[in-house]
């Protein structure tokens, strides 16, 4: 029997990181599978820090990205770019992962093709159409063309049954970003240039920040940055490191809000490996990140969420999470809260693992084997 082949479709940074163990995965079975991976860069030196770190080698670089890029160029050029790699390659599988423009067009276009769609991350859900934006809407109509969808809790699970998906087509995997962190966050690992070398982790408290969601493009951002200035100015032994996000918009709000302060390390987007390791030495983290609601939480660190919605509840149950939104008063006082009230600061930072075991990768590939009958059929995550 010829190996099956399986397309991997990617093309922004938190793509690459929890598609890059899958990837790996699939090339642990020469003879069973030929993995093609192809990217849409929808995200250019973001996504390669990515590749480079993970040794990942695309078959095919769409280089879609473009300063300022519309979600119609993204969807527009992403489609038209997979026809042909798809038209080319005809894959048995191809698999996308989670929420971006890249997802929904990758998906779309496999099913132009009459491809089978294998969904990783699937099930998240806000249900509220515009938040996040667009990514609830393009993780929802990813999932409407998915066959196979790998869900990485059982919240999510329910999701998809709950729109009347076949319980058989859900798989419960876990979270593919645990086992990029767990292959990441060493104790021994050490930065190896300023500032993030320079800080005392010791004597300093570190409060992490990345900031991009599209909803909180202008004044939210602002908001958030003006009640960060204030926790500096009242705090002396808070140190500020905040890699910012590549898109224009958010880095003209940042510089202005934020530039030239004393004990605010304004930095590029940080490599994995660092940036994994500092939220390991964090104190606390504020973020509109998906991804880093899932790892900080799993490194014991509080998390400030800069959104109204989040469609990963789990570490808000377990308390390691908070939703604060942007109000500049809300933002400030709940820092403030985890600065100064020792208790609270110990209720959240309580280290849980909701998201996954690091097996995730390995169960994903184990089922599209078991789907064409060549392994056993894996058992599926369970969260302890
Ligand atoms: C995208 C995803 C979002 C995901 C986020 C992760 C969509 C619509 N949005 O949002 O779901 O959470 O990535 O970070 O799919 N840029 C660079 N270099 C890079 C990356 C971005 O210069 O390596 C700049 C470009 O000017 C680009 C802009 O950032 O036009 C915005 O990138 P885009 O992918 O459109 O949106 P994100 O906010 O990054
Ligand atoms: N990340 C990184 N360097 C940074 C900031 C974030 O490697 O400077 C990683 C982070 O650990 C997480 C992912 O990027 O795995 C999250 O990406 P992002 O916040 O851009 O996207 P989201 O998860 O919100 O889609």
């Amino acid at each position: 029997m010829a190996p099956i082949k399986v397309m991997t479709i990617f093309g922004t940074r938190p793509e690459a990181i929890k598609m890059a163990p899958v990837v790996l995965e699939l090339a642990k079975y020469p003879t069973l599978v030929t993995p093609v991976v192809a990217v849409t860069a929808q995200h250019r030196e973001m996504l390669d820090q990515v590749l480079q770190l993970f040794r990942v080698v695309p078959d095919h670089d769409l280089d879609i990205m473009s300063r300022g890029q519309t979600l119609f160029d993204i969807t527009c050029r992403s489609l038209q770019g997979l026809n042909d790699v798809l038209a080319g390659e005809r894959p048995d599988i191809v698999l996308v992962h989670g929420d971006t423009t890249t997802t929904f067009a990758g998906a779309l276009a496999a099913f132009y093709h009459q491809i089978a769609v294998g969904h990783v991350e699937a099930g998240l859900r806000t249900r509220n159409k515009f938040s996040p934006f667009p990514e609830e809407m393009n993780r929802k109509l990813a999932g409407s063309l998915t066959d196979l969808h790998f869900a990485p809790t059982a919240t999510a699970r329910g999701n998809l049954l709950a729109e009347a998906v076949a319980p058989a087509d859900v798989f419960v995997t876990g979270n593919t970003v645990i086992d990029a962190l767990l292959a990441t966050v060493d104790e021994k690992y050490r930065f190896t240039a300023p500032p993030l070398a320079d800080i005392d982790y010791l004597s300093r408290r570190v409060i992490l920040v990345t900031t991009h969601r599209r909803e909180n493009l202008g004044e939210p951002l602002r908001h958030v940055y003006q009640a960060l200035r204030d926790i500096v100015s009242e705090f002396a032994d808070v140190e500020v490191v905040f890699p910012v996000h590549k898109n224009p918009r958010v880095r003209e709000i940042v510089q202005a809000e934020l530039g030239g302060l004393a004990r605010v390390h304004l930095v590029d987007p940080l490599d994995y490996q660092p940036f994994a390791n500092l939220i390991a030495r964090s104190h606390l983290v504020l973020t509109d990140s998906g991804g880093i609601q899932e790892e900080a939480p799993s490194l014991g660190k509080p998390v400030l969420v800069l959104r109204d919605t989040t469609e990963r509840p789990e570490a808000l149950d377990a308390g390691t999470v908070k939703l604060v939104g942007t109000d500049r008063e809300k933002v400030y006082a709940e820092t403030r809260r985890l600065l100064v009230d020792r208790d609270e600061y110990r209720r959240m930072a309580n280290a849980c693992n909701p998201y996954g075991d690091g097996q995730a990768a390995r169960r994903i590939v184990s089922f599209i084997l078991w789907k064409h009958g060549l392994a056993e059929r894996p058992e599926p995550y369970s969260a302890r």
